[in-house]
């Protein structure tokens, strides 16, 4: 059985005072949920946001690194300067990132194979546009994400991905993929998985889905086989809604 997982994609929001006040009224919502809890608070966050939930239930993520081990990247951050934050999990390839910072597939490659390398647990993101989707490209754009994404790892690797659908015209939409949609297209995912690492690796792999999912649908969401949990982004932000969310 795989055990779901929630997370929050807090995106470009919460200074680090916000963030703490955010984390410090979510941690007694979400003592006792039966899933993994993440929040992925932006970087400047992480040291306090670490601090305020130490102890508790939730585990802190990123929302993106460099693959390189160190050097001449200004602006960026690697993953030995997260691990030293007690960060456990890192988005990697955010359609925002692929769309506004020219993330590509290659890129989304070779940080999730340093982000295992360095132990921290990827949650690789993929998605089709509106467009795919009505051209009816959708399986094949998602499944083509998802094996250059995982590329060169091998099948116990893949195991600990985390892989999060999140079909691009449901962020920050309201605009939901229905249950169905999301439940056929994450099964493509797993079958891809399969074929490329094995039936043990599709059977161990969490998928979760994203794009407006929230307090009210995701019940309803999370019934379904093959969702594994959900990356949250809106909902996030209030902590009542993100723990609704996390006891679906
Ligand atoms: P929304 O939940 O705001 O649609 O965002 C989803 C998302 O992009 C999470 O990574």
């Amino acid at each position: 059985m795989r055990k779901a997982i929630i997370a929050g994609n807090w995106k470009m929001n919460m200074t680090p005072s916000q963030g703490v006040d955010l984390a410090t009224a979510l941690m007694p919502l979400v003592a006792d949920a039966a899933c993994d809890v993440v929040i992925c608070p932006p970087f400047v966050d992480l040291v306090a946001v670490g601090e305020a939930i130490k102890g508790s239930n939730i585990h802190l993520g990123a929302q993106n690194m460099h693959f390189a081990e160190k050097g001449a990247y200004t602006g960026e951050i690697s993953a030995d300067m997260l691990k030293e934050l007690r960060v456990e999990y890192v988005i990697i390839g955010h359609s925002e990132r692929r769309q506004y910072f020219a993330e590509t597939d290659e890129t989304v490659n070779k940080k999730v194979t340093v982000a295992l390398d360095k132990g921290l647990i990827p949650i690789m993101c993929c998605g089709e546009t509106l467009e795919q989707r009505e051209a009816g490209i959708t399986n094949d754009f998602v499944s083509g994400q998802v094996e250059k994404g995982l590329s060169g790892l091998s099948a116990e690797q893949v195991e600990n991905v985390v892989i999060a659908y999140e079909p691009i015209w449901a962020i920050g939409t309201g605009k939901t993929a229905t249950k169905e949609e999301a439940n056929a297209t994450i099964g493509v995912i797993r079958k891809t998985i399969a074929k490329l690492f094995g039936e043990k690796a599709a059977a161990q792999v969490r998928i979760q889905y994203g794009g407006s999912m929230n307090a009210k649908n995701a019940t309803e969401l999370m019934s379904m086989e093959e969702i594994d949990g959900g990356l949250i982004g809106g909902a996030a932000l209030k902590p009542e809604d993100f723990a609704k969310v996390v006891k679906f």
